[in-house]
């Protein structure tokens, strides 16, 4: 079981390099499967969920392999994966969905598994590929969807990414026209549809709640280097916020964080971007209220490192959760540190200027891990942080590694 430890840090300062990003990284893999011909991507970082996705990958029938940063992907022949158990260890394991419908016209599968912040259906993926023209034929966790695809208009009931993504895939081999209203989005659909566009796709609207895709025939191999990752990027700001950091995120891009970066400058923090990324100088100090939306609003996956901070700002902060019903796992941990927070369904409530003590704590979910560690950067003693299911090294690559190089007292004592 992964186990850190994090200690008291003083200023963090210097430079972080931001990783690419795991939420572009993981769907273009999928979108591997659309072409016979080799996809090969650059600066892929080191995540449990990339290798996931890789093992998917293979089970489907594709060669994958990673050497150095740099993945190869080839899939002469892609089917259902042989292997259903892989498609547990993670939820973007869905997004097979719509390349193999796509390719094959038949994708048998099982409800995938991820993070427990929600229930996390797949209703949206599964109405949408309906008006594609495919069946779905459904027993227990195991799902088969059949049919030729033909374009259609769709309508998302709610922005949900992965349903956008896993039905662009679906949509860029089918015959005709598709139009998806509502689609949401963040700049990890706008990198999908980049891709997807280097393999020859046609598709219009991207980065608009209007998508459209006009269907080609077939698609052929591209080389492509993701967008970097928006949220490592946030955690490493929360970081220096709250121990009135100088810090520059190279390669970070203000334009994909700016609900996060307002965030933290209304808090009181310094940010500025430059030619090689963004500079945050000084620490959060005024309270901050969040409410967590579809891009471009203040995104899910950054509540609870800004939460870390909030507990250390002077007076109440006031957080509304959105998107998932179960994202507060953190706060009870939190707590366990000497954090002040209550909460009322889906608001939290944090009454900052409390110090943290070290404790030890339970990562719940990726982004609580996180949260934890910043946490336990800014309380006094040691902070032993467990991570039984493996979260952090599912998300960040090396999120201590980067910390530490900044100066925190922060590494990893088990593995
Ligand atoms: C993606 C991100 C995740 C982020 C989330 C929201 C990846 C790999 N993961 O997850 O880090 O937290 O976006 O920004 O990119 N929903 C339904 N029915 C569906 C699909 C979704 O009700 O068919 C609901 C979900 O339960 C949730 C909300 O919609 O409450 C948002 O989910 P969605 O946008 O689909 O998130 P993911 O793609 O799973």
């Amino acid at each position: 079981m992964p186990q850190y430890q994090i200690g008291h840090s003083p200023r963090l300062s210097g430079e972080a390099r931001v990783s690419t990003a795991k939420n572009a990284v993981l769907p273009i893999l999928a979108a591997a499967l659309l072409t016979q011909e080799e996809i090969i991507l650059h600066h892929i970082p080191t995540l449990t969920d990339v290798n996931n996705m890789l093992a998917i990958l293979r089970s489907c029938g594709a060669e994958a392999e990673s050497e150095g940063g740099d993945v190869r992907v080839r899939a002469v022949a892609a089917g259902s994966p042989e292997e259903m158990s892989l498609l547990r260890t993670m939820r973007a394991s869905v997004l097979i969905l719509g390349p193999l419908c796509a390719r094959n016209g038949e994708c048998v599968f099982t409800m995938p598994g991820g993070c427990a912040i929600g229930q996390r259906p797949i209703d949206l993926h599964i109405k949408g590929l309906r008006k594609l023209g495919a069946q779905v034929a459904q027993a227990g966790d195991a799902v088969r969807v059949t049919g030729t695809l033909k374009g259609a208009n769709i309508y998302l009931d709610f922005p949900s990414v992965g349903a956008t993504e896993n039905l662009v895939m679906a949509a860029v081999l089918a015959q005709g026209v598709t139009r998806i209203e509502n689609a949401a989005k963040e700049p990890e659909i706008v990198d999908l549809c980049r891709f997807l566009s280097a393999m020859g796709a046609r598709i219009a609207g991207a980065g608009t709640g209007n998508i459209i895709v006009e269907g080609v025939p077939r698609l052929h191999g591209a080389e492509y280097t993701p967008i970097p990752d928006r949220i490592e990027a946030g955690t490493l700001a929360c970081a220096a916020a709250l121990t009135d950091g100088s810090v520059l995120l190279s390669g970070a891009r203000m334009e994909h964080m700016r609900a996060v970066l307002f965030k933290l400058s209304e808090s009181g923090v310094i940010v500025q971007e430059d030619a090689r990324g963004i500079r945050l100088r000084g620490r959060a100090r005024q309270p901050m209220e969040a409410r967590t939306l579809s891009y471009p609003g203040f995104p899910t996956d950054m509540q609870a490192p800004l939460m870390a901070v909030a507990t250390q700002t002077h007076g109440l902060s006031v957080f509304l959760e959105t998107i998932f019903e179960n994202r507060y796992m953190h706060v009870v941990e939190l707590k366990r540190m000497g954090a002040q927070i209550r909460v009322e369904g889906q608001l939290a409530l944090i009454q900052g200027g409390r110090p943290l003590n070290g404790a030890h704590v339970t990562a719940t979910d990726l982004r609580a891990a996180a949260a934890l560690m910043l946490a336990g950067l800014a309380a006094e003693g040691q902070t032993l942080l467990s991570d039984p299911a493996g979260h952090l090294m599912r998300g960040y690559d090396g999120l201590e590694e980067k910390l530490r190089a900044l100066g925190a007292d922060a590494m990893i004592i088990r593995q």
